[in-house]
């Protein structure tokens, strides 16, 4: 019988410091409940079948050209090619939503290269993985901080600076609520859109991500503290710059508010790039979204206390 090896990586949700990250200091992400399972069969031949519920992939060893929709599964074999000697079939079964953004490519790289690393290593180290997996996102999609890689790959809150590749963990386990706004826009366009600004205004967006990143700071000293009131209250002052940096717009500011006005959250603010997707409240809350609202959705997660792997 052929062997088999199962890898499996959560998703993740940005909690602070998103586009200051992009340029400076530290971004915290959380890793959440919801999860991509990678199963590798190892084969007798040089041919690399990809599986998944978008279709199949055929390729072999050494030569995989990228095709959508599999561009960051094809990606990761590519950058571990070195280290693969014989062929094998990668199924990937995820129960993340893929337009919902809860870091489901990240999650899928990550899955991809622990499966890998199981089979041609026979272990998993958690920091070559992680190495691995930023590049990987990088080379698909030009610049990525990789924090929602680093929570994928430890499977806890962590804060993480994509420049010196610093990363402190965090094991507590918290609710959010998740409020999607029916439609998203892609995190390139916003990280463009921001960078326009900075050339245009550079004191004053500098100014502004020198505040998200002070944010990010005194973020992960209320981790520390394990004082999420105060974290809640520093989510909520990053809402006010993505504001200022033209991030947020009306359906988003509506599920801010939504959210802001239950008491049972402590905090809240879009997660990652803005300009369309999820507004995050920290606490659970049922809020009733607005019927004109088409395609929104609420989703409760609860964060992950660190957790890796699981072959
Ligand atoms: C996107 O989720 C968050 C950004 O800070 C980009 C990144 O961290 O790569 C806008």
């Amino acid at each position: 019988m052929s062997q088999v090896y199962n890898y499996r990586a959560c998703a993740s949700l940005m909690l602070l410091g998103e586009h200051a990250v992009v340029h400076q200091g530290f971004g915290i992400c959380a890793a959440i409940d919801q999860f991509i399972t990678a199963k590798l069969e190892l084969r007798d031949n040089k041919t690399i079948l990809i599986k998944s519920s978008f279709g199949t992939y055929e390729g072999s060893i050494g030569c995989m050209p990228i095709k959508e929709p599999f561009s960051y599964v094809i990606e990761a074999i590519n950058v571990f090619s070195d280290f693969i000697s014989t062929g094998f079939e990668l199924t990937l079964t995820s129960g993340i939503d893929p337009n919902i953004g809860f870091g489901s490519s990240a999650a899928v790289v990550v899955a991809t290269l622990g499966a890998l690393n199981l089979a041609f290593f026979h272990s998993t180290d958690p920091d070559r993985i992680l190495k691995d997996a930023i590049k990987t996102v990088r080379q698909v999609q030009g610049f990525a901080s990789g924090c929602d890689c680093a929570a994928s790959v430890y499977g806890s809150t962590v804060a993480f600076n994509p420049r010196t590749f610093e990363i402190v963990k965090y094991h507590h386990s918290f609710d959010l609520t998740a409020t999607y706004c029916g439609y998203k826009t892609k995190t390139a366009l916003m990280i463009n859109f921001v960078n326009q600004r900075l050339k245009q205004q550079p004191k004053e967006i500098a100014k502004i991500f020198a505040e998200i990143e002070n944010l990010a700071t005194l973020g992960m000293r209320a981790l520390t503290n394990n004082d999420l009131h105060r974290f809640g209250e520093l989510m909520t002052a990053q809402q006010h710059h993505m504001k200022e940096l033209g991030v947020s717009n009306q359906d988003l500011d509506r599920l801010f508010d939504l959210l802001k006005s239950h008491q049972a959250i402590l905090g809240a603010k879009i997660s990652g790039a803005g300009g369309g997707d999820c507004v995050i409240g920290l606490g659970a809350a049922i809020v009733h979204l607005p019927i004109e609202m088409h395609g929104a959705k609420i989703i409760h997660l609860k964060t992950l206390p660190g957790y890796y792997g699981m072959s």
